[in-house]
């Protein structure tokens, strides 16, 4: 495994719509074990491949298994969600309001209306078809990291951005 860089808002690989997991060879394998590390390094809860410069449609997602999170979010503390050709194929029409950051805008974060409850299929490290259905903060983490699939960003749909200092920008996505 090895640590790859995030890029940041100015490279344009950020704003390409990615391609479609095809292959789930030993290259593939590479990458998806190559984001868990780059993503608990960084530390963040969720990374698209388009912010290690790879251009295909594959995320990764863990909360933190903190006692506070596992308070909160229950099994799904410390779980780690790796999807690839992600889809929201439903979504709650309530929206709730939350605040993001993103690992390729570090030292920002913004206030984003995201629907409180999404079901997400895909397909898995292996290619096995999945489902996950997922509410609030976990939610918030895959819309964001399917927003990055189609080189969109939490910038462009927030009400509110505003810069913080470095630590308060943790829970980045
Ligand atoms: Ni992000």
């Amino acid at each position: 495994m090895a640590l790859r860089d995030i890029i940041r808002l100015d490279n344009p690989v950020l704003r390409k719509k990615a391609h479609r997991v095809t292959s789930f060879d030993s290259k593939f394998q590479q990458l998806v074990d190559d984001m868990v590390e780059t993503l608990l390094d960084a530390p963040g809860v969720g990374l698209a491949a388009p912010q290690v410069a790879v251009s295909q449609r594959l995320i990764v997602v863990r909360l933190p298994d903190d006692e506070e999170s596992r308070e909160e979010y229950g099994d799904e503390a410390g779980k780690l969600f790796v999807v690839a050709n992600p889809e929201i194929i439903k979504a709650s029409k309530e929206l709730v309001e939350g605040v993001e950051g993103c690992l390729s805008i570090p030292g920002y974060v913004g206030t984003v209306d995201r629907h409180e409850k999404v079901t997400v299929t895909g397909l898995d490290r292996r290619g096995k078809p999945l489902r996950v259905k997922a509410a609030g903060w976990l939610a918030r983490v895959f819309q964001h990291e399917i927003d990055h699939l189609d080189g969109r960003l939490y910038i462009d749909i927030a009400k509110e951005v505003w810069e913080v200092k470095p630590e308060a920008a943790d829970d980045a996505e």
